[in-house]
């Protein structure tokens, strides 16, 4: 059985007060409310990271995780942070190649596979977002262009490293738009990203692997994209800077 999962990605929001606060309302809700097997994934900002771990180390289904990596190891590279860091504070997971980061920081596919390296070599579990463009998805040509973002960056891995990975489709027209992909697109997405790492590490390893959607995502449409076949839980951005939208998404199971 492939996990459930939902993670807040906060992107460059919250001071550090704001931070604390926000994560001990989470940590308290997910105590009180969320009886489920869901495994809850906070993704503050680097500044952050200690003191969210710090916070949330004795709860057994949240895990924090970064927002990215360097592909580096280590060495001369200014205001850079190494995967080998993140894992010494206590951070198990680490956003790579979000949309965000591909589309101003100019991270290429080739890249994010280093990346990914770094993290898997630092037993940090990758989150690997992918997703097109809104003129990709109006030529109909979103599938070939998610499949390749996939093979590009993760197909150089052994299939043991590859079961650690979790992948997260975020159609980038659906990102912080309001404009949330149906649940049958989502569904007809994942079911084509299955079917892709299938051909390449068989039934078994798809099957096990969990695909997130992201995008616009809230309480109001999450059961209904949760409840699709293919749909193994959500990366949310905006929504997860609330706490009472956050878990109840979580809840949307
Ligand atoms: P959003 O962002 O939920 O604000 O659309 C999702 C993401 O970028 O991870």
């Amino acid at each position: 059985m492939r996990k459930k999962i939902v993670a807040g990605n906060w992107k460059m929001n919250n001071t550090i007060s704001e931070g604390e606060k926000l994560t001990a309302e989470i940590v308290n809700m997910v105590k009180d409310e969320v009886k489920s097997d869901v495994t809850v994934i906070l993704c503050p900002p680097y500044i952050h990271l200690s003191t969210v771990v710090k916070h949330t180390t004795d709860i057994a289904n949240i895990h924090v995780a970064a927002q990215n990596c360097s592909q580096y190891d280590s060495g001369a590279y200014t205001g850079e942070v190494s995967a080998k860091m993140l894992a010494s504070i206590g951070v198990s997971h680490v956003l790579i190649g979000h949309s965000e980061r591909r589309e101003y920081f100019n991270e290429t596919n080739e890249e994010l596979a280093e990346k990914i390296n770094q993290a898997l070599a630092n037993d940090l579990t990758p989150v690997f977002c992918c997703g097109e463009p809104l003129d990709i998805r109006e030529e109909d040509e979103q599938f070939d262009y998610v499949t390749e973002q996939i093979s590009d960056s993760l197909f150089h891995l052994s299939k043991e490293n590859f079961e650690k990975v979790v992948i997260a489709y975020e159609p980038i027209w659906a990102i912080g738009t309001g404009k949330t992909a149906t649940a049958e697109q989502a569904q007809e997405m994942h079911a084509k990203i299955r079917a892709h790492v299938a051909s390449k590490y068989g039934k078994e390893v798809a099957n096990a692997t969990s695909i997130l959607y992201g995008g616009s995502a809230k309480p109001s449409n999450a059961p209904e994209l949760f409840a699709k076949a293919d749909v193994d839980g959500g990366l949310i951005g905006g929504a997860s800077l609330k706490s009472r939208d956050f878990v109840d998404i979580i809840k949307s199971f």
